[in-house]
């Protein structure tokens, strides 16, 4: 989701098979103690900000539980607004110790509009970010970040686009660049760009693909190419991407963009993929309970028909998870589990059937 000022590097978490040794990765697939790892999981970009008040992080705790009762195993969250309350970042190079003292440390926030405006500052304020956040120790394991093996990734950045360099070259240099320079910190964490997927000049006719001929200045295949880059992910989001578009199309845009992507992941990049964000909007007007938990059910069985068969696609986390009594984060796209029985069986089905993977 495009939360507009919420700048953000992200990474994932893994909550239950976390903490044994580092996930790696093998062409296609993860590994974790020399077995393929497969990941369903959820997003909660709000874990660090309630993490970081002793009124609200019960909430923090509670989703931990929930999660794990619902067999998911990985979460992705979220760095912070800049300059606000509770912010990580209070001024450029200033960080909020009270707010790094959490055990669900986010890392670099960034600009969502980085290549738009002065390139070397934000590059160097961007480097500094990644040096505090890596040499960080963790309060609560007692781990410097990078030695930390509850970390499944970073993501260098949410959703990035780039709509003043369609050609893609702005946006190549800028991943070659950090993601060498992450690499060069964490040689231990898997590293992934935070792209939503759509395609661009290095394969023109997969542009295709794009929601409505959609161009942004990000290319899923040489981002993904470069040897840094662990694992590819894609976005899900055609009720958004495809608006005025009616069911059927949207229906039809969505299978197509899973299934090409899984396709190229394999044939094209040989790196894993994870469908790091999909939803479905209650604010949506075609909205009902029943539709959002065929729209799960359907990407749930993409993913695991991939998986299953030994391909590149190692999971899917949803957008969002919320506790009970968030009402002030719900964005239409929130499940809560007590409140959503339906919805809550699919994705612990989901859970089921990527553990039990031979
Ligand atoms: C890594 O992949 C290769 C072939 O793709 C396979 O032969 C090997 O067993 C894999 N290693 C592990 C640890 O899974
Ligand atoms: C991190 O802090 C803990 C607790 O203060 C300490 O025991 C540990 O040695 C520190 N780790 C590093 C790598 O400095
Ligand atoms: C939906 O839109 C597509 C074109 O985008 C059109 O071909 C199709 O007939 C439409 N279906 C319905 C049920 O209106």
């Amino acid at each position: 989701m495009g939360l507009q000022n919420l700048v953000l590097i992200a990474f994932t978490v893994a909550l239950v098979d976390g903490g044994s040794a580092f996930v790696q990765r093998n062409a296609t697939h993860f590994i974790l103690n020399g077995k393929p790892y497969y990941l369903n999981g959820f997003n909660a970009y709000w874990l660090m900000y309630m993490a970081s008040d002793p009124s609200t992080s019960s909430k923090v705790t509670s989703i931990y539980q929930q999660a794990s009762q619902h067999g998911l195993n990985v979460a992705r969250t979220m760095a912070f607004n800049d300059g606000t309350y509770r912010a990580l970042q209070i001024s450029p190079g200033s960080y909020d110790e009270t707010v790094f003292k959490t055990k669900n440390i986010f890392w670099c926030n960034f600009y969502a509009y980085i290549i738009t405006i002065n390139h070397f500052l934000v590059v160097g304020l961007y480097f500094g970010e990644c040096v505090v956040m890596l040499s960080r120790n963790n309060t609560i394991t007692g781990k410097i970040y990078k030695d930390d093996q509850t970390i499944f990734a970073w993501e260098l950045m949410n959703e990035p686009r780039v709509q003043n360099d369609l050609s893609g070259k702005s946006f190549q240099v800028w991943v070659n660049e950090m993601a060498a320079y992450v690499k060069s910190l964490d040689s231990n964490h898997l590293l992934e760009i935070g792209l939503e997927g759509f395609y661009g000049e290095s394969m023109p006719q997969k542009k295709r693909f794009n929601p409505a001929g959609f161009q942004s200045g990000t290319d899923f295949i040489s981002n993904n190419q470069l040897p840094q880059i662990d694992f590819a992910t894609i976005h899900l989001y055609p009720d958004q991407w495809l608006v005025g578009f009616n069911e059927t199309a949207q229906n039809v845009f969505g299978d197509e963009w899973v299934k090409a992507h899984i396709e190229d992941s394999s044939d094209v990049l040989g790196k894993p993929i994870v469908l790091t964000e999909f939803g479905f909007s209650s604010k949506s007007y075609e909205y009902s309970v029943g539709k959002r938990d065929n729209y799960f059910e359907k990407l749930y069985n993409m993913i695991y028909s991939s998986a299953s068969r030994g391909g590149p696609c190692a999971g899917g986390l949803f957008w969002q998870l919320l506790a009970g009594d968030m009402s002030g984060f719900g964005d239409g796209y929130e499940v809560i589990f007590g409140e959503s029985p339906s919805t809550t069986n699919i994705i612990t089905q989901q859970s089921k059937n990527m553990f039990n993977i031979k």
